[in-house]
């Protein structure tokens, strides 16, 4: 039953005052040196609960469970049966959806409009990989040997995963992790993000209610250094999943060194986003600007480089400021709330920086640009949407990630000059195009190098639609038959 709870008033079940323990073994353990650290409420700076912080031995005794249960019981299950597990889990997320978008919202301050938003998302990927657990298969192979040999493939699971993930995006993050592990027959290792371990909890508790057998889920919450670092050298890890900053990505590729353990990347982007005059502004306007002001900027593939054609520039760039304006910043709890806090004061510190340095640059912010400092938001961390205009493409607001509400808006006149100076920057993850030309459209989806390109419209995704990076945003992809990487086994039999 879907009682839709009001996270204003209402004390969240999850949050019982109890230290929150972790994942291992099916069992809910304290850590090892009994350490805990806090998570709070970005918002109002409120603890949330105490969760026990796991390092280098507990993360020793999670990947020994995984291995366990990858050569044990784990390995018996037949496809079918991981799938039924897979829809349970489906089903009870689905169920405790509201609590779950609700522990999101209060852990990580993402507005509850949009954490409320990601039911299909989230129950959509889980039934995603259920179908994959029965559709993966090897194949067979003619060969030109002389004689008669059979051969054919075997696909096989990859072992033990270490998944690490990012605060921005808890629940959905943490599904599409453990998601394909489920479904090909690994095991996991989580490591949620520190400043949001408590959703990713509450899923392994129905990842176990769902009848996952001990060991093939575990959940080590725990700071990156410790934790994360362990996991990521681990020599009995056989892959790392990693979603984050592109500098914890390359210390992930250092760190796997020893055991040459394979690695997925989904790191982040600058991403661009290019407007033609001929594009209908009533939708790109609000497109665009959601594309960065969407969950406070903090998302990988946000489209933050906004190119404009010259001649729209500044009637486009003003609308756009107009619309950031508009939008309501708010208690992440409050339904009508549009823009939430940053994730923590680290977060805060990093957009507010950029906001001078932007300023120092000699761009002009047309709307924001200055943290909250009035009235009630001001315990919370919160940077209403800006937008910069007057920006070159050299400025470091046009070429590093901010992770914050904050375009970057820069003129252009010509096709193959935006193709060239969109791809100008070490990232390739997200790329947007507005125009109502569809040969423009066409030249820039093959022009520009990024994972995606979203041509009139931004950030849609689909569980079966392939996710992930050019460049320094990574490699591997997640979703779509690509994300099921296996083992592939070549085999060979001499029938005569
Ligand atoms: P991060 O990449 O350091 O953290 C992501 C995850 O990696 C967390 O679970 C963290 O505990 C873990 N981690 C950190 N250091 C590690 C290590 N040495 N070994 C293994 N795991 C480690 O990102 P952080 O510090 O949260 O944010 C810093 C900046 O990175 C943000 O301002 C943003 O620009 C970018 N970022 C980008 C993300 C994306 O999806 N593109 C997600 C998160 C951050
Ligand atoms: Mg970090």
């Amino acid at each position: 039953m879907n009682v839709v709870q009001d996270v204003r008033t209402e004390r969240h079940p999850f949050l019982t005052g109890k230290t929150k323990r972790m994942l291992i073994d099916g069992k809910w353990v304290e850590a090892a040196s009994g350490k805990t650290f806090e998570s709070r409420n970005p918002g109002t700076g409120e603890v949330l609960a105490h969760v026990a912080e796991g390092d280098a031995e507990d993360v020793d005794r999670a990947v020994a469970a995984a291995r366990r249960a990858f050569e044990g019981p784990w390995s018996k299950f037949k496809p079918f049966q991981r799938q039924a597990i897979l829809l349970r889990l489906a089903e009870l997320v689905e169920q405790n959806f509201d609590e779950l978008s609700a522990l999101d919202t209060l852990d990580m301050g993402a507005p509850i409009s949009r954490t409320r938003a990601m039911r299909q998302r989230a129950v959509g990927l889980l039934r995603y990989y259920a179908g994959m657990a029965t559709a993966l298969h090897g194949e067979t192979i003619e060969n030109s040997l002389p004689g008669e040999y059979f051969s054919y493939t075997l696909k096989e699971p990859v072992g033990v995963v270490g998944a690490i993930i990012p605060w921005n995006a808890p629940l959905t993050s943490s599904i599409w992790k453990i998601g394909p592990v489920l479904a090909t027959g690994c095991t996991v290792v989580l490591k949620p993000a520190e400043e949001a371990p408590l959703t990713p909890l509450r899923l392994a508790e129905l990842v176990m209610e769902a009848g996952v057998p001990p060991g093939v889920v575990n959940v080590v919450p725990g700071y990156g250094e410790t934790a994360g670092a362990a996991l990521a050298s681990h020599r009995d890890v056989d892959k790392v999943a990693f979603t984050g900053s592109h500098v914890t990505g390359q210390e992930i590729i250092k760190a796997s060194a020893g055991n040459l353990k394979r690695v997925s990347l989904e790191l982040g982007g600058k991403s661009p986003d290019i407007v033609f005059a001929d594009a209908d502004m009533e939708t790109a306007v609000p497109g665009a600007g959601m594309a960065v002001f969407a969950n406070s900027g903090q998302i990988c593939s946000a489209g933050t480089r906004m190119f404009v054609e010259q001649r729209v520039y500044d009637e486009f760039v003003g609308r756009v400021a107009k619309f950031g304006d508009g939008l309501r910043v708010g208690d992440s709890r409050d339904p009508e709330t549009q823009v939430g806090p940053l994730v923590s004061e680290q977060q805060l510190e990093r957009v507010t920086g950029y906001l001078n340095i932007g300023r120092q640059e000699g761009a002009r912010p047309l709307s924001g640009g200055e943290r909250v400092t009035e009235g009630p938001l001001a315990k919370g961390y919160f940077v209403p949407p800006t937008v910069f205009a007057d920006v070159r493409d050299d400025m470091r607001i046009a070429q590093e990630e901010i992770f914050g509400p904050v375009i970057s808006a820069i003129p252009f006149t010509d096709i193959d000059e935006v193709i060239a100076r969109a791809n100008r920057t070490q990232f390739g993850l997200g790329s947007g195009v507005w125009t109502r030309d569809v040969s423009k459209a066409h030249r820039l989806a093959k022009g520009i190098r990024a994972g995606s390109v979203w041509v009139n419209c931004y950030q849609a995704m689909d569980p079966a639609v392939p996710f992930g990076g050019y460049k320094m945003s990574g490699y591997g992809r997640e979703s779509g038959i690509q994300q099921m990487e296996e083992n592939v086994k070549a085999v060979w039999i001499k029938t005569a």
